[in-house]
This record gives C-alpha cells, sequence and structure tokens, in this order.
C-alpha cells in the first residue's frame, strides 16, 4: 500500500522501475506532464469519459462532479487530476490522505478552497477514518461540521464551503469504502499502457528533453516499461546517458539494449529486484510452491518490497502466482530465466513459444 510513497524501503529508492520517486524524477515528471486532454496519450475510454463530463460543466456553467482515479503508480492520475483543474480554468490544491492526520486538517483545507477549485487528494484510501467522515458531507452537501470546544460542552458549528470538485487518486479502489466511492460522480479505472501508446510517450518526452531517438529505440525501451510512462520516462533519461557518454547521442534500439542492460531491466522489463524473487524461487525453492517470508529471507529483502513491489508485474506477466500453498513459477518464468524445470514436463513441447520473443 506504500506504492505512490517516496520512502518504500532503501532498496526501492534507487530502482528504476520501482514506484519511488525521488527528487530529480519528480522535477522531471513535472516537466514531461500534459497539460490538456489533447496531448494526453491513450486511456481512450478514460479521456472520452472525462472530456464530456467537463463539457458539460463548463457549457453549464458549474462546478464539475467529483472524480475517483483508480490504477497501479505510474499511469497518470495525478496528471489528469492537473488536466483536470486546467480545463475547467480552476486552481487545484494537492494533498494527500496520509498528509491529512486529524478531521482538522482536513476542515482547514476545504474551508480554504476558493469556488470551483479542484481539491487533489492523492492516496485516498490512507486518509483518517474521522477525516473521511467528515470528506462524505463536504462532498454530497459542500458543508463541514467544525467542533469547537472539548468534552460535554463542545459544539459542531457548520460551515458553508464554496462548490469545489474533489479527485481522489487510488491504487486500489477496492480499498475505498462503499460510502465514500458511491460519492464521486465520476469514476475512472487507468489501465495499464500498450506498446504503441508507450512508444507515443517515449517519443514525446524526447522532444521536450530535446533527445534524439529513431523509432526502434523508442520501441525498445516502451517494451521494457512495464505499461507504465512513469517507467518510460525514466529509461529514457537513463538510456539518454549512455547515449551521450557511449555514443553520438542518438538513442537506437542497440544504444536503448546495451544502455538498459547496464542498469539491470532486462527485455521484458524485469529489474534486479524481480530477478532476483524469480531466481530464488526457481534455483533454491524448484520453483515453490514456497511462502512468502521465505521467499523474502531468501532474496534478503522485507516481506513488503517482495508482496508489493515486485510480485504484482511477476504475477501480471504470468511469471509467477500466487497459490494458497505459496509462490510458483510458471512455465514461462523458467522459460525467461533460461532454466530447465526439475521434472521433465515432457520435452519438446514448446517452452519457447510460451514466451515468444
Ligand atoms: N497518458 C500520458 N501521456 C503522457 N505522459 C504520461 C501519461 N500518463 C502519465 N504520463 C507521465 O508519467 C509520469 C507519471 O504520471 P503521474 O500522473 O505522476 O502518475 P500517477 O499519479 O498515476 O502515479 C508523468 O511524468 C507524466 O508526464
Ligand atoms: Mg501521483
Amino acid at each position: 500500500m506504500n506504492w505512490d510513497d517516496d520512502t518504500t524501503g532503501t532498496e526501492a529508492a534507487d530502482r528504476l522501475v520501482g514506484p519511488a520517486a525521488d527528487g530529480e524524477d519528480q522535477a522531471v515528471e513535472a516537466a514531461l506532464r500534459p497539460k490538456d486532454l489533447g496531448e494526453f496519450i491513450g486511456q481512450e475510454k478514460v479521456r472520452e469519459q472525462l472530456d464530456l463530463v467537463l463539457r458539460a460543466a463548463r457549457a453549464r456553467g458549474a462546478t464539475a462532479d467529483h472524480v475517483l482515479l483508480s490504477g497501479a503508480p505510474g499511469l497518470g492520475k495525478t496528471t489528469l487530476s492537473m488536466i483536470i483543474a486546467a480545463e475547467m480554468g480552476a486552481p487545484i490544491r494537492i494533498t494527500s490522505g496520509p498528509a491529512i492526520q486529524h478531521a482538522g486538517d482536513l476542515a482547514a483545507i476545504l474551508s480554504s478552497l476558493q469556488e470551483g477549485e479542484v481539491l487533489f487528494l492523492d492516496e485516498i484510501h490512507r486518509m483518517s477514518r474521522p477525516a473521511e467522515e467528515m470528506l462524505y458531507m463536504a462532498m454530497e452537501d459542500f458543508r463541514v461540521d467544525v467542533i469547537v470546544g472539548k468534552g460535554p460542552g463542545a459544539t459542531a458549528i457548520p460551515l458553508e464551503l464554496p462548490p469545489f470538485t474533489l479527485v481522489g487518486a487510488t491504487t486500489r479502489a477496492g480499498l475505498l469504502p462503499p460510502p465514500l466511492r458511491d460519492r464521486f460522480g465520476f469514476t475512472a479505472h487507468m489501465e495499464f499502457y500498450g506498446p504503441a501508446e508507450l512508444e507515443r510517450v517515449v517519443h514525446r518526452s524526447a522532444g521536450l528533453l530535446d533527445v534524439e531517438i529513431d523509432p526502434a529505440g523508442a520501441a525498445e525501451i516502451a517494451g521494457r516499461s512495464r505499461g507504465t510512462p512513469r517507467i518510460a520516462n525514466r529509461l529514457l533519461r537513463r538510456v539518454r546517458d549512455y547515449a551521450q557518454v557511449k555514443a553520438d547521442g542518438l538513442i537506437t534500439q542497440e544504444i536503448a539494449a546495451a544502455a538498459l542492460a547496464v542498469y539491470e531491466v532486462d527485455a521484458r522489463g524485469l529489474d534486479r529486484l524481480d530477478r532476483g524473487v524469480l531466481e530464488a524461487l526457481l534455483k533454491l525453492f524448484g520453483g515453490g510452491p514456497v511462502g512468502l517470508s521465505t521467499l523474502a529471507v531468501a532474496v534478503g529483502e522485507e516481506r513488503e518490497t517482495v508482496e508489493e513491489v515486485a510480485e504484482p508485474f511477476l504475477v501480471r506477466e504470468g511469471l509467477l502466482a500466487r497459490t494458497p500453498r505459496g509462490r510458483v513459477a510458471t512455465p514461462a518464468a523458467w522459460a525467461h530465466l533460461g532454466l530447465t524445470p526439475p521434472r521433465a514436463q515432457g520435452s519438446g513441447n514448446g517452452q519457447q513459444d510460451l514466451f515468444g520473443a
């Protein structure tokens, strides 16, 4: 649940493909953010629906409905929240669930909003319970009860709020209590990006960073980006460094592949941690099943790091399965690491085919 945290773990801090973001990352990210819906690549459905919501609100001269954005880290939730504000010509206030410890913190923010302002609440599933309850009323009635005093003498003073648009972001919509989920007028689920979309992201970012790249170079980076624009942008920057130091600056397929080999991001986008987990599973435990804790100890990582940083991608790629008896490697995992499963499962039955290119 620490997906968007800057502190997922010391190891995570220098990972190219992990969720951690360092200072440089944030500065470059801001520079690379699409500024309006037209510039936003992919997510066709979400874009079309959001466009309608915002256009209709503008036509009515009203404040847009509350919007919930759910999806994995790096898919563009923060970017979309800023686009919503820009499209509505409204200012934006940015905060996050963990930053709101007390209901009072939220009351202070809500009561200082301007009419029509967008309030972006990142990691909304990590807000405290009392703050959450205050938010229900604010979203529905544009009103909060400010509690003055303590104990039996405490009184609730109702406070009117100007209409505002709440944009909530979460990596897991399923974690939101239904009453909160139901108060959003529009919910958008962001999907992972396809290779063609990621290539467009890479080309667009390269243009903004003034980096020369050919189509095969962009495809190579896109293919290792795990369906995630943030990762595509990160890999592009590291490949750019390599191209500048080791070549003439132009990013080709060869340069991209060589650079990402240096950074230990393999052809499928697995990094050192992912490969470490798979290797332990295959070499030490014969492909499993093995318990998460045991597996974590074997790779010298925290349980949470293995479970929340490495596994989601490995599962999504069909390399690892979480079963009631423990973690199990799939045939594709053996093929990807170039290893043979201990018990021959009928030789020559086309293991290569499972893995494809
Ligand atoms: N659809 C998109 N088109 C172009 N760039 C994108 C897109 N989605 C995300 N990005 C880029 O990826 C980076 C991470 O996006 P961000 O909005 O911070 O993700 P999230 O908030 O979901 O973690 C940003 O630098 C942004 O420019
Ligand atoms: Mg974000």
